[in-house]
């Protein structure tokens, strides 16, 4: 029997979660995949490395069921350095210049892993690590908690932290991530999660007719090296304006390399509000974005060039999927000007993001 959850018959009842041994890695630590099913036929599988998402199973209109996340079959090219599919990426996500910052008068000097930057917490960062796991179900909800310790100094960060990730599926469609950290220092944290989206299927083709919409009026202007400028940058009248919907590739030619930006999410209440939304006409399928986060960096897959061979021997070409990766701005540390990122001891990080699924007519 095929453990690939899309042959799973959708389930009609309570939420369920199943585990399975998914393989080891190369120093011989067990990697664990939990299954999370909901009652209205989504199910999504998180693998003990890197918390990563490795499936997420969603009907159509017709409810005809489609993998939507871009991942691998096996452990191996996950341990394989991947351009961060599903996975949990922190300390640190996105870059800090230079790889390096100073906190009460310190300086830090991280690994440097992405040409002179920092990028998604160094070399072996929560996206290369075993993540301990427990599951539980409730009426209308699957979940997975992960936890995880990085040691003082892990990667050149100050501070030994203590990180929880918890998955879940509950029966509106919803996968909930709720990040948690405590720290024993002064230390930066931006933890997010990297999925590729393919409305249409991991395996379809490229997404850029796929629509989307961003609730953001500014970006955050990069240099060469994708380090931001400082100052943030109006949409209006430029391809980063998606405050309606516009196809994915509609203007991505103008944008040298293809989107790899960080939008700034409009609005300044806190707590969790509906920042973005992507829509396949074709299979109607929708997926909507909340979060408590400033910022959505929106990752268009520029890097792949279809040497990755994905689930089922799919081949992951430039554009294959979209990430809409919450977070604080990138190299927040080194930038007095946007919201700060350091956390305390004493202190608790949270970070709250819902993909919600849906189908449109
Ligand atoms: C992030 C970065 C991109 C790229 C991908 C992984 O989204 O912003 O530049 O590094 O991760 O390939």
């Amino acid at each position: 029997m095929s453990s690939f959850p899309a042959e799973k018959p959708f389930s009609n009842g309570s939420p369920e979660v199943a585990v399975r041994r998914f393989g080891s890695t190369r120093l011989g630590a067990p990697v664990d995949e939990y299954t999370l099913t909901n009652g209205s036929g989504v199910s999504t599988s998180i693998l003990t490395w890197g918390g990563i998402v490795r499936t997420l199973i969603a009907p159509d209109r017709n409810g005809k069921p489609a993998d939507v996340v871009l991942g691998f079959d096996s452990l191996e090219p996950y341990e394989d350095r991947h351009p961060y599919f599903g996975t949990i990426t922190g300390r640190f996500a996105n870059r800090i210049a230079r790889g390096t910052f100073t906190l009460n008068g310190e300086r830090y000097t991280l690994a440097i892993n992405n040409g002179p930057n920092h990028l998604h917490g160094g070399i072996d960062g929560f996206d290369r690590t075993v993540w301990k796991a427990r599951s539980e179900s409730t009426d209308d909800a699957a979940k997975v908690i992960l936890s995880h310790t990085s040691p003082d100094g892990d990667e050149g960060y100050p501070g030994e932290v203590q990180a929880q990730v918890t998955y879940t599926l509950s029966n509106d469609n919803s996968l909930r991530i709720d990040y948690e950290a405590t720290t024993s220092k002064p230390t930066p944290i931006n933890l997010t999660n990297h999925s590729y989206f393919n409305l249409a299927g991991h395996d379809s083709g490229d997404v850029l007719e796929q629509e989307l919409m961003i609730d953001a009026a500014q970006i955050v202007p990069v240099d060469e090296t994708q380090i931001p400028t400082g100052v943030l940058a109006s949409v209006a009248g430029t391809p980063f304006d998606f405050t309606k919907f516009h196809p994915i590739g509609e203007r991505i030619a103008q944008v040298h390399g293809g989107y790899d930006h960080t939008f700034v999410v409009s609005g300044d209440q806190p707590g969790l509000r509906l920042i973005a939304k992507a829509l396949d006409r074709n299979s109607g399928r929708s997926l909507e974005v909340l979060t408590t986060e400033p910022g959505v960096q929106l990752y268009t897959g520029n890097f792949l060039d279809g040497s990755l061979s994905g689930k089922r021997g799919a081949r992951y070409h430039k554009h294959a999927g979209f990430c809409l990766e919450t977070q604080h701005f990138p190299d927040s540390v080194n930038q007095p000007n946007f919201p700060s990122t350091i956390l305390r001891p004493g202190e608790t990080y949270r970070q709250t993001t819902v993909y919600r699924l849906g189908v449109s007519e």
